[in-house]
């Protein structure tokens, strides 16, 4: 890797009404998110507890707008299953996938806040799908609460990374990273710390890590086995070297 790793941003919105057609300050306001959370100058970092102080990591990435692309739409829920991202079903193509971050912005319906594309995938599908009530920072009054702090990003930029969830989508399951404990299940809302896993040596489980499933505010660090993760693909040979250019 030649240097800092610095992601140009293309955001794909697609509006079927002026909420949905987010403006450009609330689509910064995504990109200062992302630039502070992977770059441990988010505000809440040092609420990282004394335990994990030693693995807390700034991962070093940073991300740029690019470019707004704006389509209107009459289709009321995308789903999961990509259309969003195909011109040809009413979506929108991605935009040099290859060395920019598509973000698609519009209503996935189903209660899904947002998902992603792991790397080594189909570049035609390649990034990640945000729904516009998720998308950026919201007062806490607004119904985007408790997901209104652009923490869904966060976490889908972590998955588009390579990065897996903390529990491993199993019962005490593997992330794949060796400095996150073992952790039961998904949280949610803002635990109390420490909150014990059941897991084998009854680990304090890493609850406010950004690939757990908790509220916003309850998420505000990445580990340094992650930032390991998100490296390697960057390598040569790896997933996403053609972004190390
Ligand atoms: N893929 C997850 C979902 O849609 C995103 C979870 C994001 N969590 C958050 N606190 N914003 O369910
Ligand atoms: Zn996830
Ligand atoms: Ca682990």
């Amino acid at each position: 890797v030649n240097g800092k790793i610095e992601i140009p941003v293309v955001v794909n919105v697609l509006y079927r009404n002026a909420a949905g057609n987010l403006s450009q300050a609330q689509i910064q306001s995504q990109i200062d998110v992302l630039n502070k959370d992977f770059n441990a100058q988010n505000t809440d970092y040092n609420q990282v507890p004394a335990l994990f102080s030693g693995v807390k990591a700034n991962v070093g990435i940073s991300f740029v707008l690019d470019q707004v692309i704006r389509k209107a739409t009459t289709k009321t829920s995308w789903g999961t299953r990509d259309a969003i991202k195909k011109s040809k079903q009413g979506g929108l193509d991605p935009t040099s996938p290859s060395t920019k971050l598509n973000f698609w912005v519009g209503t996935i319906g189903g209660g899904i806040l947002g998902y992603a594309q792991f790397p080594g995938g189909s570049s035609a599908t390649d990034g990640v799908v945000i729904d516009p009530l998720y998308f950026g920072v919201y007062s806490n009054s607004s119904s985007s609460y408790p997901y209104n702090l652009g923490r869904t990003a966060t976490h889908e930029v972590g998955h588009w990374l390579n990065l897996r969830h903390i529990w491993g989508d199993a019962t005490c399951g593997n992330d794949l990273v060796s400095d996150t404990p073992s952790h039961n299940a998904p949280n949610y809302g803002v635990p109390t710390y420490p909150h014990y896993s059941t897991c084998s040596g009854a680990p304090v489980e890493m609850t406010m890590n950004y690939m757990d499933y908790t509220d916003d505010r309850g998420m505000y660090m990445f580990s340094a086995g992650q930032k390991a993760r998100m490296d390697a693909i960057f390598a040569s040979g790896g997933a996403r070297f053609s972004f190390a250019q």
